[in-house]
């Protein structure tokens, strides 16, 4: 190379330094063992890929209800806890960065995942269009119970709770999931928060409980080791808004009062409009439009190359590049992109569930003697 890749440089992300400006995605791979605890080889995989900026774990329930797929991780039980150590102590003496990604999954979950199969929980009593995964295969969504009033303090206390637990298991901070479709997302968006009381109805109203959620998470790591993600113009988990530019607009802008580490942007990928840029460009819901209200750090995230990768930095539209499927096959993915080396390619069959195939076992490039 003669003139330095833009992923490739150092970026200051809240208290830390990164050495350069990938970020393994949060993907979920449903390879916890039982009471949805982390596993050793867990601990392998999160290290073999230590060589990015930041890795952002799994999404990872805060509640025995916040469940909403086999065999995911929790952050609530002390086993999950004492499960958790040997991964963030794997990644840090491979000199990684790590934080855990807290997630409620809200309606998108099933009766059998639930605490005595019990219904899910959501804003509003609004059957998502689909199936659910569960242990005994797909099933479709049931309707959800709207959350009582008097229960979303349990929820807040909930995400303290389970930050609090990140921060004993020896994580480098936390992301709030506030994207695709799940209970964060279901409380902003209109097509799902039907609600009349001060957590529905206005835009507001339903950013409320994400922004009280970021208070208590905050309140626990302080600002800067915390990042949250939105996914302002996705369609998946059947969501909708009737205003989406004026939504995250105002929570974007509402996001500015904090020194967050960052703010974590999806632009579509899962979903009907995935990889699709018209639609976002339509809806006017861009990272380079974010980009012109946010003052902090962000990262991009949406099947992006190592080309469109360093091009968005390089444009100014994001600060750091998130890879999902990249990193799944390839372990070094820094390396490979700084030698501007082939890919590995991912195996869709092994994404969701099984062993160590398709799991731990990509291989890192060969050492060449120079
Ligand atoms: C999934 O498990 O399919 C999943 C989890 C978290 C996301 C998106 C998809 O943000």
């Amino acid at each position: 190379m003669t003139t330095e890749q833009p992923l490739l440089t150092p970026v200051s992300l809240g208290r830390y330094t990164l050495p350069n400006r990938l970020v393994m995605a949060p993907l979920t791979r449903n390879r916890a063992g039982e009471g949805n605890v982390p596993q050793a080889i867990h601990a392998t995989y999160y290290a073999q890929r230590a060589g990015a900026g930041l890795i952002v774990s799994e999404a990872t329930q805060v509640s025995p209800q916040g469940v909403g797929y086999p065999a995911t991780p929790g952050i609530h039980s002390e086993a999950q806890v004492e499960g958790w150590k040997p991964v963030t102590e794997a990644v840090h003496a491979k000199g990684g960065r790590i934080f855990l990604q807290l997630w409620h999954v809200g309606r998108i979950s099933h009766p059998s995942l639930q605490p005595d199969g019990a219904l899910p929980v959501a804003p509003s009593a609004i059957q998502p269009k689909g199936e659910a995964a569960t242990y005994t295969g797909s099933q479709p969504f049931v309707t959800p119970r709207a959350l009582e009033l008097s229960e979303i303090p349990g929820i807040v206390a909930s995400y303290r709770k389970a930050a609090e637990n990140a921060l004993a298991a020896g994580f480098d901070g936390v992301e709030v999931h506030s994207a695709n479709g799940y209970l964060l997302d279901q409380f902003l968006q209109d097509g799902t928060n039907h609600r009349t009381d001060e957590y529905g109805g206005s835009i507001e109203n339903r950013a409320r409980l994400v922004f009280e959620v970021l208070d208590a998470v905050v309140d626990v790591w302080g600002s800067d080791r915390v990042g949250i993600r939105l996914s302002p113009s996705g369609t998946f988990n059947d969501m909708y808004d009737s205003n989406p530019k004026a939504l995250f607009t105002y929570v974007i802008e509402r996001l500015n009062n904090y020194n967050l580490a960052y703010l974590h942007l999806i632009e579509p990928r899962v979903g009907e409009d995935a990889g699709n840029p018209a639609h976002q460009e339509a809806l006017g819901l861009t990272t380079a439009y974010f980009r012109t209200i946010y003052n902090g750090t962000i990262v991009a995230a949406s099947g992006y190359t190592q080309e469109s990768g360093n091009e968005a930095i390089a444009q100014g539209h994001a600060d750091l590049v998130a890879y999902g499927r990249l990193y799944i096959s390839n372990p070094d993915l820094a390396e490979r992109f700084r030698l501007n080396a082939p890919l590995n390619p991912y195996d869709r069959s092994t994404f969701y569930g099984g062993d160590e195939r398709g799991y731990t076992d990509y291989p890192i490039l060969e050492t060449q003697a120079a």
